[in-house]
């Protein structure tokens, strides 16, 4: 009773004084139910608990279907209306009655009685999806899917965001599965991703959960032939996971092809596909789909910016939040080294020396010195392999399958392979260029530590980083610890580093020349591009350095 009535004294502090005018039970049990999310640590039990007492959190977008939202959320219909929009009057903490408190408590405590759902069938999924999560090892739901699953098999739209590696597409693909059962039909759902590697990845998701249902999928990417695309796309799939360039040139050029009659709109990494990069494209998706429609928007960052969400014309969305700001995962190590920027080289060979035995990602900013790094770190003896923008798209899916397979222990990559990627046994990630977006760190450290596990992350902080870092360090509301390293021993490795960089550079030029003859099979991932270190050294860079 006590701590009940304490915080509700507490939201009547911080609530603005036009809030209090149209004033209903269930807004301060709302509030006050949120207020005890705070003070349990916004545990997901507690976010159940609030959801059952008839409260759960909505986006209220300009030019939405805003009405049932309104009434739902704040049970009063026209009341609750103007008291979202702020007319004047006041209630102050006086609105605490007697009769309130009891409601409050007793909706508290039946909530409270109430088990959390913990299994995929308590939370309404179907028989033969409980199986295939059963056999994909998923014992129970996540908390995203926890938050999510419900919302979206009772056919709303959402907003999900929840911190990397934690089965966000699970939480979306899951109802479109169901849906799809309930009402079979070809050309189904759409779910637009910013990499192509990232699509093929999402439609291994589908499948394999839609595996006994006979789930169709096709991947929709750029650097794949228009053709095979055209002729998968006739066989009108259930599902296509597409990236948006791709997507509008089969929208132009393809006979026969449209996606007026899809029922589903999913945008993975939605605050990217948002973003001014696919502005136009996605644009011009929005036009050609039906507006009435359910759409899904997931990531484990979320724009803002309201226009950007109400571009995509949500209809009463239900906003499923794991953590009320951007986190990193509780079980990654993240640390990071200061040092001078033309010492970089020896640093990250002294940390891939020091950390040996794991797997890497190792993040750079440009294509051109993912290549170098990959052709620096072969030319000491590490199974280092490429994977950028400039890449075929057949040597880019090469490349990840051998990391993946783990025949190459460290995968060099610019930020192709920053959000989405799901590769279980990635065991420390490095920031070698920093992140020039703070959100993009918070993807990229997400590529290790996924679905529970432990991992690390090392990002590098040279002289001209500083700004870059300590906004990093804003954004996810956590000071970084420093990873230890022995400068001299560092230093011993600055003389066979030097030598494998100017091999690298040679071995660059011998690249771009290949590039320039178009005749000759150019080596992206440089494998093969041996030659000159072979004829200058021998083949003794070979040995990994110590
Ligand atoms: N209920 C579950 N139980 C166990 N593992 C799960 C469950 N749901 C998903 N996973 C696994 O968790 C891993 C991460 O899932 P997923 O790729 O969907 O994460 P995400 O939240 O989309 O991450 P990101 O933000 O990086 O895209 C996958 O390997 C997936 O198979
Ligand atoms: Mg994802």
């Amino acid at each position: 009773m006590g701590s009940i009535y304490g915080t509700l004294c507490s939201i009547g502090r911080r609530v603005r004084p036009q809030m209090y005018s149209q004033f209903s039970l269930q807004y301060i049990l709302r509030s006050a139910l949120g207020r005890l999310e705070d003070v349990k640590s916004a545990t997901s039990n507690a976010r159940i608990i609030k959801r059952r007492a008839g409260s759960e959190e909505r986006l209220q977008l300009p030019g939405c279907h805003a009405g049932a939202a309104q009434a739902h959320s704040t049970g009063t219909g026209e009341g609750g209306r103007r008291s979202r929009e702020g007319e004047a009057g006041h209630v102050g903490r006086r609105v605490v009655s007697a009769g309130n408190m009891a409601a409050c408590e007793k909706a508290v405590a039946e909530a409270e009685e109430k088990p959390e759902p913990a299994t995929f069938r308590e939370l309404g999924v179907t028989e033969v999806l409980c199986e295939a999560c059963e056999q994909l090892g998923w014992k129970e739901p996540t908390k995203i899917q926890k938050e999510a699953l419900p919302v979206g098999l009772e056919g709303r739209d959402i907003i999900g965001l929840a911190e990397t590696g934690s089965g966000k597409t699970g939480a979306f693909a899951i109802p479109i599965l169901q849906a799809l059962l309930e009402n079979p039909q070809r050309l189904f759902a759409l779910v637009l991703t910013p990499t192509r590697e990232l699509a093929f990845q999402i439609s291994e998701q589908f499948e394999a959960l839609g595996s006994s249902i006979g789930v169709k999928s096709a991947v929709i990417v750029g650097g794949i032939d228009m053709m095979s695309q055209s002729l998968a796309l006739a066989k009108k799939p259930h599902i296509v996971i597409a990236t948006p360039g791709r997507l509008i040139d089969h929208l132009e050029n393809t006979k026969g092809f449209n996606l007026r009659a899809i029922k589903y709109l999913v945008m993975d990494e939605a605050d990217r596909i948002l973003n001014m990069d696919f502005e136009t494209e996605v644009d011009k998706i929005l036009k050609v789909i039906p507006r009435d429609r359910k759409t899904y928007l997931f990531s484990a960052t979320m724009t803002k910016k309201v226009q950007k969400l109400q571009r995509v014309a949500l209809k009463d969305p239900v906003k499923c939040a794991v953590s009320t700001k951007y986190q990193t995962v509780e079980k990654l190590q993240q640390y990071y080294v200061f040092i001078p920027s033309k010492f970089k080289d020896c640093y990250l060979v002294y940390i891939l020396n020091e950390l040996a035995g794991n797997s890497f990602i190792i993040f750079c900013s440009t294509c051109n010195n993912t290549q170098r790094t990959a052709l620096l770190l072969r030319n000491l003896g590490f199974t280092a392999i490429p994977l950028h923008g400039q890449m075929n798209q057949h040597k880019r899916l090469g490349a990840l399958n051998k990391f993946k397979a783990k025949n190459r222990s460290i995968l060099l990559a610019t930020d192709v392979a920053s959000r989405g990627l799901d590769i279980p046994h990635v065991d420390v990630v490095i920031n070698f260029d920093i992140p020039t977006h703070s959100k993009d760190y918070i993807h990229r450290v997400g590529r290790t530590a996924r679905a529970g596990r432990s991992g690390k992350s090392v990002t590098f902080v040279t002289q001209y980083d500083v700004e870059l870092f300590q906004r990093i360090e804003h954004l996810i509301g956590k000071k970084l610890p420093a990873f230890q390293t022995e400068e001299d021993e560092v230093m011993v490795l600055a003389e066979r580093v030097t030598e494998a960089q100017r091999f690298a550079r040679m071995q660059l030029r011998e690249l771009g020349d290949k590039r320039k003859r178009p005749h000759e099979e150019v080596e992206d991932d440089s494998e093969q591009s041996l030659g000159i270190r072979n004829k200058v050294s021998g083949g003794r860079m070979r040995r990994k350095v110590r």
